[in-house]
């Protein structure tokens, strides 16, 4: 029996998608534990690419089943879409996914208060898909839940409710075009009939395939550092995607996880606003850009790169708990004469003895760099750890040892042969 929760140990886009992928030839249950339609997680199957934004990305393995957890905000145009495209390519979803009671339902509001927030002086720089306004309503316990879809009656008068409200702020605050009730009360009916069979208690069932010796992933979306309460606050996401998160996001208790596994790229990006120390704004950060192909997955935006951070590995690792790591890219870093590694942060000439949260303070750090020399050789069909030149494994055994991990996956590119295990 096995219980592992996979986290995003950094920004983000880590590479969650190909390792969840990889890993769940060996598991028979993927859970994802929070976010939604924010993710952007890429599997590559053949020469087939696969986005996943709200389903486990273990669905591309037909033997394993895939749960929505009640952490998860689910965006019903985003789920319907991500379903006909995947049975589109031949993917079975029928019988294979479980969605949550309990989730709560990104509503047409959020989407529109997402993009009110963006245009105005507290810019994040979100994706847009109306995460944040979603878990508000959830903590205001004013937000709408698959559950409600079960009856159309109380669907029908939550909706009224939260509409009536939203449309005065719209109208009144923000001076927008009010919603049409009968409109979206008509479209979340049509979304619960594509999507009742899928409706689980999914708590039970997990604790259950517990009980019974199943093996279970939990898939993180985001990843440490957007993380609301350990994150560069507030230019983070709203919810956990630390391991704590994942019991959370689940309903399966911290006593039955066996272990935490972090995705940890190796050098650095972020896509969005907020503080990032070991940020290139030059050639070399361009070079990461277009090597490592850095556009977000769901938004196509630039993503932001650096060089890697082992004083913030170090902290995503101690929150986490993580205790092995699958380093992702790899092969991007061979084309760089000498590859450098952040190793502590330093104000005003003074080191600092744990990471700052407190983005002022971040803003201001400056990193302190050590210098390895690169292989220049590349990577990428290189299957056996032993084959790596030996400069590869210096780095390696340098980003392992500063960050306080095991490190057990390599990827050394996206497809699913383009990996070691140690
Ligand atoms: P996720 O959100 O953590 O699942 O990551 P994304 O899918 O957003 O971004 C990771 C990107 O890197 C995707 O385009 C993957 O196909 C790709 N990728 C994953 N692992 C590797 C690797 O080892 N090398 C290279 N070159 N690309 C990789
Ligand atoms: P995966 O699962 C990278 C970032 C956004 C923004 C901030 C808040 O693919 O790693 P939100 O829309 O969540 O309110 O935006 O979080 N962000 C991500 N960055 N990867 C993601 O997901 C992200 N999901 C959200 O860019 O800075
Ligand atoms: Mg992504």
């Amino acid at each position: 029996m096995s219980v592992t929760v996979i986290v995003g140990s950094q920004w983000g886009d880590e590479g969650k998608g190909k390792i969840v992928d990889i890993l769940s030839e060996r598991y028979e249950i993927v859970v994802r534990y929070q976010g939604g339609a924010n993710a952007g997680h890429t599997v590559l199957v053949g020469d087939q690419q696969f986005i996943l934004h709200l389903i486990p990305s273990g669905i591309l393995r037909e033997n394993v089943l895939c749960f929505i957890g009640n952490g998860v905000v689910i965006d019903p145009k985003a789920l319907l879409e991500e379903i006909k495209l995947l049975e589109g390519l031949g993917i079975s979803i029928a019988g294979r996914l479980f969605i949550s009671q309990n989730a709560h339902l990104i509503m047409p509001y959020h989407k529109l208060l997402d993009s009110i927030n963006e245009s105005g002086n507290s810019k994040i720089g979100t994706t847009g898909r109306g995460i944040g306004p979603c878990y508000i309503d959830k903590y205001a316990r004013k937000g709408i839940r698959i559950v409600d879809l079960l009856d159309h009656k109380v669907l029908e008068e939550k909706i009224k409710l939260n509409i009536e409200e939203k449309n005065n702020l719209l109208k009144k605050v923000y001076n927008q075009e009010e919603l049409n009730v009968d409109a979206i009360i008509k479209e979340y009916i049509e979304f619960d009939k594509a999507i009742d069979p899928y409706i689980t208690d999914v708590p039970t069932v997990l604790n259950n395939a517990i009980e019974e010796g199943k093996s279970i992933l939990l898939e993180g979306a985001q990843g440490a550092l957007l993380d609301v309460d350990f994150g560069t606050y507030p230019f983070v996401t709203s919810s956990n995607p630390t391991s704590g998160g994942a019991s959370t996001g689940s309903g399966i208790p911290p006593t039955k996880i066996s272990s935490v596994m972090g995705i940890v790229k190796a050098y650095t990006t972020r896509v969005g606003l907020g503080p990032f120390p070991t940020e290139l704004l030059g050639e070399e950060g361009e070079r990461l850009r277009k090597i490592g192909a850095e556009y977000g997955a769901t938004t196509g935006r630039p993503r932001r790169c650096g060089w890697f951070d082992a004083f913030l590995l170090s902290y995503s690792r101690m929150i986490n708990g993580i205790e092995r790591a699958a380093i992702t890219k790899l092969d991007v870093l061979s084309n760089f004469d000498q590859i450098k590694v952040c190793v502590a942060y330093e104000i005003q000439g003074k080191k600092l003895k744990s990471f700052p949260t407190d983005v002022n303070k971040l803003m201001n750090v400056t990193p302190i760099y050590e210098s390895l020399p690169g292989w220049k050789t590349d990577l990428t069909n290189i299957t056996n750890y032993n084959e790596l030149p030996s400069e590869a494994k210096d780095y390696l055994q340098f980003i392992s040892q500063k960050s306080g991990f095991e490190i057990s996956i390599i990827s050394v590119g996206p497809k699913r042969d383009q990996t070691i295990e140690l």
